[in-house]
């Protein structure tokens, strides 16, 4: 069974997404433990209520953000993961980091890259009056959120939504696709090559794999 590694800093709704699939066998694979920045993240909470080992390694415990990867790598690595997770991570990831677990460390990034890339995507999306926001899986590489992505969807913006309508919108989005893509993954269907996407054999265009 492939194993798989999830990192979250805060509620870890996309983590509950990618724990219903494994448990209803549509990710043919098993999440071997969950790490966090933060102390108080709820997905810890869901993952020690799914039976999954838990841990929080506290960042002020660490000189410096090189020292404190170093520690989360080796911590992970005890699990042997064939692919990590990052599940709503908010901490920026050392070249070290990325590096190690080049070509099986995914993201979800809420918005259309490579609109879009770092914080408060949704609040841009909106003061400056765009029709549609979204979110993207991609493969992480040392330029943030400038991986190749995998997939995107997209969401309306109506007019007279608020940051909230927008967020749940894409997260409803979000707990769909990423448990699909962790799927093709673990299947060996898809792989990164240099700075490509592949699915399949077939290089992913810019925009990930098209579907509407
Ligand atoms: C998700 O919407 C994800 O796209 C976003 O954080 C949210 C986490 O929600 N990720 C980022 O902003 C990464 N830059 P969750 O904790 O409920 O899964």
């Amino acid at each position: 069974m492939k194993k798989i590694v999830v990192l979250v800093s805060g509620n870890g709704s996309n983590l509950q997404s990618i724990i219903d699939a494994c448990q209803q066998n549509r990710i043919n694979g098993h999440i071997s433990a969950v790490f966090s920045n933060n102390a108080d993240a709820y997905g810890l909470q869901r993952a020690e209520q799914a039976g999954i080992s838990a841990h929080f390694l506290d960042p002020k415990a660490y000189a410096d953000r090189i020292s404190y990867d170093i520690a989360l790598l080796k911590a992970i690595d005890q699990y042997e993961p064939d692919l990590v997770v990052l599940a709503g991570y908010m901490r920026i990831l050392s070249p070290d980091f990325v590096q190690h677990y080049q070509g099986r460390l995914l993201n979800i990034h809420p918005s259309l890259l490579p609109k879009y890339p770092g914080l408060h995507t949704h609040r841009k999306a909106i003061e400056n009056g765009d029709k549609e926001h979204g979110t993207s899986i991609h493969f992480v590489t040392e330029e943030l959120d400038g991986g190749p992505v995998i997939l995107q969807a997209k969401v309306p913006i109506f007019e007279g939504d608020e940051e909230e309508d927008v967020i749940s919108r894409i997260q409803t989005q979000e707990h769909t696709i990423y448990p699909l893509v962790i799927g093709w993954f673990l299947n060996g269907r898809l792989v990164m090559e240099g700075n490509t996407a592949l699915i399949d054999g077939k290089v992913l265009p810019p925009q990930g794999y098209a579907s509407e």
